[in-house]
């Protein structure tokens, strides 16, 4: 399916022909897991036991989580779904509902850098480690070759080695980094730049002298950053305090660690669901995005909030190492298909959908904790998981007793909207 296109539809039983054609569809939640299915235009393939065989090791069978759709989602203008899939009570609600406050206010607005990842090639014991940056500006061009003739396919496409630098780590210790910049395209790249780095790493050591060391990609690539922005009416809060709460929320996060850690949690809930569900490597997303959090010295909350005239305006910048070819998105049905529900022409912009579905997060987050908490709309939509696992209504596990039917239906309509 392509991209979905920005018309108002509603879940009622005549709106449910062939494709969903906008992110907006009131009552989805309301409908069957068919008519949802329906409605979006895909019925998720399910990984054949085949291809999990191939995928990892030892395997034994398949792992399952709900694969949901995130609503509401409209990103520089255009309208998205997003595939969601955690284990987790109320992220999707909880996304959907900021990102239909922050539709109100024209939706998320983003950019991403080109997709540059960088490889690292560790030399130690060098000789006179000092002078070792000018002795790579002498072979600048000749180790970028090496490295393009590794990955030709890659060059062949339009990427390829871009640039490279060198720091000295231990100058007692002869310990030296080389950093190669590399643009991946559309794929996450990890494979790309490793080979990049053994290749290059024996011509590095002849010219700079040393032992090779590891030869590597980094986790945090910090020329491939994405950047999100929304502007919600302050209407759409509740008001001057419902928006003022949500900048007080940052604010203890600017100022303590501990508090910032779970904000950021916040904002994964959205990137990771949707990472995993899209077939990313959501590891190497969580380890770049607290690793850039920490980078001043100090850990400090991935997005801020402020009021500008009558809006509540966020901001969310981090970098994000996602692909739309290659790894999971080439063998998985159901990565493909999610894939291509979003609509994703590249992976900048699968990017910029993972941080605005990371943004809309940490907006339900932080309003709901500055307001009446997290605990009452959380604890509705977990309840139903007591009731899945004692099937039948019956008393859910801990004692508490099955919630009465009408309350909790009262209660996904004002989550879901
Ligand atoms: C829970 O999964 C996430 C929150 O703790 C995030 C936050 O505190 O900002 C609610």
């Amino acid at each position: 399916m392509g991209p979905v296109i920005a018309t108002e539809a509603s879940a009622s039983a005549d709106a449910g022909a062939g494709a969903a054609t906008t992110s907006r569809i009131p009552g989805f939640y309301r409908l069957s897991v068919a008519e949802r299915r329906d409605l979006v235009g895909l019925a998720p393939p399910d990984l054949p036991i085949d291809v999990a065989d191939r995928m990892s090791e030892n395997v034994i069978g398949r792992h399952g989580l709900p694969l949901s759709v995130a609503l509401n989602l409209r990103l520089n203008d255009r309208d998205v779904l997003v595939p969601m899939a955690v284990e987790e009570p109320s992220v999707v609600a909880a996304a959907s509902r900021a990102a239909l406050r922050v539709r109100a206010g024209g939706g998320f607005f983003g950019d991403a850098d080109p997709p540059i990842m960088t490889a690292q090639v560790q030399l130690d014991a060098v000789p006179h480690p000092d002078g070792a940056a000018a002795r790579l500006a002498a072979c600048r061009d000749e180790i970028l070759a090496i490295g393009d003739a590794a990955i030709p396919s890659m060059v062949a496409r339009g990427g390829g080695c871009r640039d490279l630098e060198l720091r000295v780590l231990d100058a007692a210790e002869g310990m030296v980094v080389v950093d190669l910049h590399v643009h991946v395209g559309d794929a996450m790249g990890a494979n790309l730049v490793d080979t990049v780095a053994e290749a290059t790493a024996p011509a590095l050591a002849a010219r700079l002298g040393g032992r090779i060391g590891l030869r590597i990609l980094t986790n945090l690539p910090l020329r491939r950053r994405v950047r999100v922005r929304a502007s919600v009416p302050v209407a759409e809060l509740g008001g001057p305090s419902g928006a003022a709460g949500v900048v007080r929320a940052t604010r203890f996060a600017e100022l303590d660690p501990m508090r910032a850690v779970t904000h950021n949690k916040g904002i994964m809930n959205g990137i990771d669901a949707a990472a995993v569900a899209l077939g990313q490597d959501w590891r190497a997303i969580e380890a770049g995005a607290h690793a850039f959090a920490a980078l001043g010295g100090r850990y400090r909350p991935l997005s801020s909030w402020q009021i500008e005239g009558d809006a509540l305006v966020g901001r969310l910048e981090l970098p994000l190492a996602v692909g739309t070819v290659g790894g999971a998105t080439g063998v998985h049905p159901g990565v493909r298909a999610a894939l291509a529900l979003t609509g994703v022409a590249s992976a900048g912009e699968l990017a910029m959908v993972l941080a605005a579905a990371g943004l809309a997060s940490n907006l339900a987050a932080l309003h709901a904790l500055a307001g009446e908490g997290i605990q009452r709309g959380h604890m509705r939509l977990h309840r139903r998981r007591l009731e899945a696992a004692a099937p039948g209504g019956a008393a859910a596990p801990g004692g508490a007793a099955a919630p009465d039917a009408s309350a909790h239906q009262g209660g996904r309509d004002a989550l879901l909207g």
